[in-house]
């Protein structure tokens, strides 16, 4: 590969320092039941790490290692494939779930490819054609021929990270004093969706990222990350960059928009970019758990009070994620209701 198209540039200010800076601290946290520790001491453990960093890793998640081996041999099976192949699922203003090849993060191309899919399906969002409108409109999934049982293992795979998710939604809520439950409800008709990365080897890493800086929009991010490395994180306290390390089998937790919200900035939602090599390719699988398009998100009445006013109007989430997705709304109408 020659040198770098100048559209995978990024400003001098972004560009990454590509030494690994560990993030010491960062816990790893055991979710499996212990009689030494009851679920609000776990519960505990978790509300410390999202305060203090908004990331996190799980170990003895709950989800079969086998088949979490099996989606990760699928996807590069997938990515694998020639271009025209993969563009058979190319993502389309009908389409906004599929194969990708060219995400911009703050205007800046991504170097790597992606693969969509949203865990319900069809899922519903506003349509958005005038500010008046309040028709939904249902997006579709796009599955490929190949690999063989690409779609089913997907849809299995999918549902395990789900119950991960839901399982430290509760445990989240409990670490704030509320009922386990209190996050749920939100979820019913969610626009989670979970995604495939690949981040093919970069000529000049040095000038390119393969996620450009940002923060998650909704409630949490469950990420397998391979063994690779190159996930930096922009810690609370000071602001610097550090490098989250890949822990074998675990997960990468980390809180984003939504939950910031409704937590009133108690909880964080921390920037993050990822950082590509000029020798090896890397792969992630995120599952991005989304609200519903019809849920509100505003501080909790629960945690804001006099001496702790509500830090963020309420906006509703729908709108927020149909306008992140719509190449037809400008970018600094989404900005406006992103933390
Ligand atoms: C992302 O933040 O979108 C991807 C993170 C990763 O690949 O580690
Ligand atoms: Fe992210």
């Amino acid at each position: 590969m020659g040198a770098l198209d100048t559209t995978f540039i990024q400003e001098a200010e972004h560009r990454p320092n590509l030494k690994m800076v560990e993030a010491e601290g960062v816990p790893s946290i055991d979710l499996s039941d212990s009689p030494a520790r009851t679920r609000e001491e776990l519960a505990s453990e978790i509300g410390d790490a999202c305060k203090k960093w908004g990331f996190f890793q799980v170990i003895n998640h709950g989800v079969p290692l086998g088949l979490r081996k099996r989606i990760e041999e699928l996807a590069k099976e997938f990515f694998d494939q020639p271009l025209e192949e993969k563009t058979k699922v190319k993502r389309d203003e009908v389409h906004p779930m599929g194969f990708h090849d060219s995400e911009h993060t703050k205007n800046v191309r991504d170097w790597k490819e992606v693969f969509d899919f949203f865990l319900q399906d069809p899922t519903l969002i506003p349509a958005l054609s005038h500010p008046e409108d309040k028709s939904l409109r249902k997006l579709t999934n796009q599955w490929p021929q190949n690999p063989p049982q690409f779609r089913e293992t997907c849809e299995e795979y999918a549902k395990e990270v789900e119950k991960l998710a839901f399982k430290l939604l509760e445990l989240i809520s409990l670490s704030l004093g509320l009922p386990a439950d209190k996050f749920n409800g939100y979820f019913k008709e969610q626009t989670s969706f979970l995604r495939f990365n690949h981040y093919p080897p970069c000529p000049q890493p040095e000038l390119a990222l393969g996620v450009g800086r940002h923060k998650d929009g909704g409630a949490l991010t469950v990420l397998s990350q391979d063994s690779v490395g190159g996930l930096q994180i922009q810690r609370r306290s000071d602001g610097e960059w550090i490098s989250i390390r890949p822990v074998p089998d675990a997960y990468v937790i980390n809180l984003g928009n939504a939950m910031q919200v409704w937590t009133n900035d108690l909880y964080w939602s921390a920037e993050h970019r990822v950082v590509v090599n000029s020798e090896k390719e890397r792969f992630s699988v995120p599952f991005f758990f989304f609200p519903g398009h019809h849920v509100s998100v505003k501080p909790l009445d629960e945690i804001t009070n006099e001496e702790n006013p509500p830090k963020y109007k309420e906006f509703n989430w729908g709108v927020f994620f149909a306008m992140r997705n719509r190449s037809d709304y400008k970018k600094q109408e989404v900005e406006n209701i992103q933390i």
